[in-house]
C-alpha cells in the first residue's frame, strides 16, 4: 500500500511540470579567481551543501578563473540570466551604477575584520542589497578576502614612492581617486589580465591581497610588497533575482542555509588564507616583503584621508556617517 502511494506521489510529480523541473535545477557560478582562494573553495563548499541537503534536486558548476567572463562581463551576463551566481568584489558594482559599494574602496576605512563584519553582516550591508534589487540582482552573503598591500618592482615605503607608478586598479572611482592623490597612475584592468600586464610592463605594480597576488602568481613578477593593508577587499555572493524567486520555495530555503553556513566557513577561511599566502610569498624570495614602520603607515593614513573627502559625494556622506556610528570610523564633518 505504501509502495503504491509512493509510486503516485512519484508519478504525479513528473505530471506537474514545476516539480518535474526541481530535478534539474542548474546553478551556474562563475568568479575570476583561482580555485584555491577564499572564494574559489568557498564556491566549491556551497556546491558540496547545496547538492547533498537538495538531494540532488540542484546542481552547482563552478567556473573559476574568469573561465567564462571577466569582471565587467560576469554581472552583465547574470543580468542575462547567462549565469545564475556570483561573488564580485564589492568595488565591482559601482559601474553597475550601485556607487555606494565604492564606500568599501575607501583607504583605511576598516582596521580589521571585526569593524568589516559589523558593516557587512549588520544593517548596513542589508541596505546596501536592497540597491542591488532594482538591478535584477538578490545579494545572499557578504564573503571576505582580505587587506590590499601595494607591490612593485621597486621600493614603496612612503606615499612619495608611488609617484609615477603605474598600478593595476578594479574598476572603482574611489580607487581610482586613492591613486591619484599620490600621483600614482591608475589602470583599470580585469584581474585576469593583471600577471601579463606586470610580467610586460604595461603596469609596474597592483594593490592585492596576499592570496589572489600568491595564487595568480603575480608576486613572480614583483620585487617589492610593502604590507600597507590600506583597503579592504571582499565579495557579496550575488544570484539572478528572477531565477532565485521563481525557485521551489523549500529549495531557495534549502540554499539559503547552505549559503549561510558556506558564509561562516568562508570568512575564517580568508584570515587563515592570507596568512599562509603572505608566508609561502615570503618563502619563495621572489618578492621581497617590507613592514612599512608607524610614522611611514601614518603617512598612508594621511594622504588617503582626502580620498573620503573627496568621495563623500559619490559614496554618500550619510552611509559613510552610519559607518562612523558602527565602527568608530571617522567620517568627514
Ligand atoms: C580583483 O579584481 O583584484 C579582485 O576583485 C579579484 C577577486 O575577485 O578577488
Amino acid at each position: 500500500m505504501k509502495l503504491k502511494h509512493a509510486a503516485l506521489i512519484a508519478s504525479l510529480a513528473l505530471a506537474v511540470p514545476g516539480i518535474a523541473n526541481a530535478a534539474d535545477i542548474v546553478i551556474k557560478f562563475s568568479h575570476v579567481v583561482a580555485p584555491d582562494t577564499p572564494k574559489g573553495k568557498a564556491a566549491e563548499y556551497f556546491k558540496k551543501l547545496a547538492e547533498q541537503r537538495t538531494k540532488g534536486r540542484v546542481q552547482v558548476q563552478v567556473y573559476p578563473n574568469s573561465q567564462l567572463y571577466k569582471d565587467k562581463e560576469e554581472l552583465e551576463a547574470l543580468q542575462l540570466g547567462a549565469v545564475q551566481m556570483l561573488a564580485p568584489s564589492l568595488a565591482k558594482f559601482g559601474p553597475l551604477g550601485v556607487k555606494e559599494f565604492e564606500a568599501f574602496d575607501l583607504p583605511y576605512l576598516f582596521d580589521n575584520y571585526d569593524e568589516v563584519h559589523k558593516v557587512t553582516l549588520g544593517p548596513i550591508g542589508k541596505q546596501l542589497f536592497s540597491k542591488l534589487e532594482t538591478k535584477g540582482i538578490k545579494g545572499l552573503g557578504y564573503w571576505d578576502n582580505g587587506f590590499k598591500n601595494f607591490s612593485s618592482n621597486k621600493p614603496i615605503h612612503t606615499p612619495a614612492d608611488l609617484k609615477g607608478v603605474k598600478i593595476r586598479i578594479q574598476s572603482s572611482k574611489v580607487l581610482d581617486e586613492e591613486m591619484r592623490v599620490v600621483g600614482a597612475l591608475p589602470q583599470v584592468m580585469a584581474f585576469s589580465e593583471v600577471y601579463q600586464a606586470l610580467q610586460t610592463g604595461v603596469v609596474d605594480g597592483t594593490e592585492l591581497e596576499p592570496s589572489n597576488l600568491y595564487t595568480s602568481k603575480a608576486y613572480e613578477v614583483q620585487k617589492h610588497l610593502t604590507l600597507t593593508g590600506h583597503g579592504y577587499l571582499g565579495y557579496a555572493v550575488v544570484v539572478n533575482k528572477k531565477f532565485w524567486d521563481g525557485l521551489p520555495a523549500d529549495i531557495r530555503t534549502t540554499l539559503e542555509g547552505a549559503m549561510a553556513d558556506t558564509t561562516k566557513y568562508e570568512i575564517q577561511l580568508a584570515q587563515q588564507d592570507s596568512e599562509k599566502a603572505l608566508a609561502a610569498i615570503k618563502a619563495s624570495g621572489k618578492t621581497q616583503i617590507y613592514t612599512p614602520t608607524p610614522a611611514e603607515k601614518a603617512a598612508f593614513q594621511k594622504v588617503f584621508k582626502q580620498v573620503h573627502e573627496k568621495m563623500a559625494d559619490r559614496v554618500g556622506l550619510a552611509l559613510l556617517k552610519q559607518v562612523e556610528q558602527t565602527t568608530g570610523y571617522s567620517a568627514p564633518k
